[in-house]
């Protein structure tokens, strides 16, 4: 690991690294208005949501890096209290780039970026109306970190109202995809959350055995990721070896090698044919065509396969006889 003190560089070396390490950011397109009722327009990726009961968000207008001066958001948020803040799809991404120019106060950038404005129920400054989600915010505290170039103003403020784009639900749920968010990386990168880049990760609905206590030749295994690890650590309690070994005997002994191409693991493995993959190391094996360190490797990568498919048992039967002690039960029958 390459460490580093923050009081030993720069602060846009620190800049850089912290927005690179603290990634993907959710982007708050914030709109305020000055004390003669100017619009005004930016985004800012220093931003969370935090706690529901009120619900609360932060976002933070920092001193500018080169001169220490103040951003036009935080003064007009600091003299009204009132903002609002709206979700950036990835149809809106040049427009919000093009907003973050240095405009002089009082220049409106919603005309700048091509942008209409929503009108808000409770608070001043209007909305994006091309955005899917947008909040109304009153300000509860500020919090200045620093008062120097590059340092922060956290403003903190209890959402007042929601309003949500009608097609952004599929029944009573926001769809993600349907949101079409983007967020922010380091340096020029951002990313969009969309296809492959999302997943559903159900939440552990009890409390599984935990990584320490797998079996040791799983914990040392170099073909099982951390991933798979935890995934096989959720359950509640391992299941049975010795019933499971006594079934792939009885399977094994139903194989007959020369219907069963044993050549065929890779292919299977590519094909996504978990079921299948096992049988040909069965059929391998039968033939004394492995040993048996090998068929133990086999029987993980098929575990990894049957864990990528949500087939939890088929994944935890191959876990368990890969242990090399299962392995050699397993030759009996051969
Ligand atoms: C995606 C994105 C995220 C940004 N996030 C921040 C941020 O969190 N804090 C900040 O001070 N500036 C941030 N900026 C820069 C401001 O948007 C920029 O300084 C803007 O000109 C401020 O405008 P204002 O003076 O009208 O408030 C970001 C810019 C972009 C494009």
């Amino acid at each position: 690991m390459k460490s580093f003190n923050p009081n030993d560089h720069p602060v846009p070396f620190v800049h850089r690294l912290l927005l690179s390490g603290v990634a993907p950011r959710p982007i708050a397109l914030v709109g305020t208005q000055d004390r003669e009722g100017r619009v005004n327009l930016s985004p800012f990726s220093f931003f969370n949501a935090f706690g529901a009961n009120p619900p609360v968000i932060v976002v933070s207008p920092a001193y500018r890096g080169k001169d220490g001066t103040t951003k036009h958001s935080f003064e007009n948020i600091r003299d009204t209290g009132e903002f609002t803040v709206s979700a950036v799809s990835h149809s809106m991404v040049e427009q919000i780039s093009l907003a973050s120019s240095d405009y002089e106060q009082g220049e409106d950038e919603f005309l700048k970026a091509g942008f209409g404005k929503l009108t808000s129920d409770i608070v001043a400054p209007p909305g994006v109306a091309e955005a899917p989600f947008v909040m109304e915010c009153r300000l509860l505290h500020h919090f200045d970190t620093g008062a120097k170039p590059g340092s922060g103003n956290l403003m903190i403020a209890e959402v007042v109202m929601f309003h949500v784009r009608e097609s952004a639900f599929e029944g009573d749920r926001i769809d993600p995809r349907r949101l079409d968010l983007v967020a922010r990386m380091g340096y020029n990168w951002y990313c969009r959350a969309n296809g492959d880049a999302l997943f559903e990760l159900p939440k552990p609905a009890h409390n599984g055995i935990g990584i320490d206590a797998l079996p040791q030749h799983l914990r040392e295994s170099d073909i099982l990721t951390g991933n798979n690890l935890a995934r096989l650590a959720s359950v509640v309690e391992i299941p049975d070896g010795e019933e499971i070994l006594l079934r792939w005997k009885e399977d094994l002994q139903g194989i007959d090698p020369a219907q069963t191409p044993a050549d065929m693991f890779d292919v299977e493995l590519r094909l996504g044919e978990a079921h299948r993959a096992v049988l040909s190391v069965f059929a391998a094996w039968k033939r004394q065509e492995l040993r048996a360190n090998e068929c133990s490797r086999r029987l993980q990568h098929c575990t990894r396969l049957a864990l990528d498919q949500n087939q939890m048992s088929l994944a935890w039967e191959c876990a368990l006889m890969s242990d090399p002690e299962a392995v050699a039960a397993l030759s009996v029958t051969r």
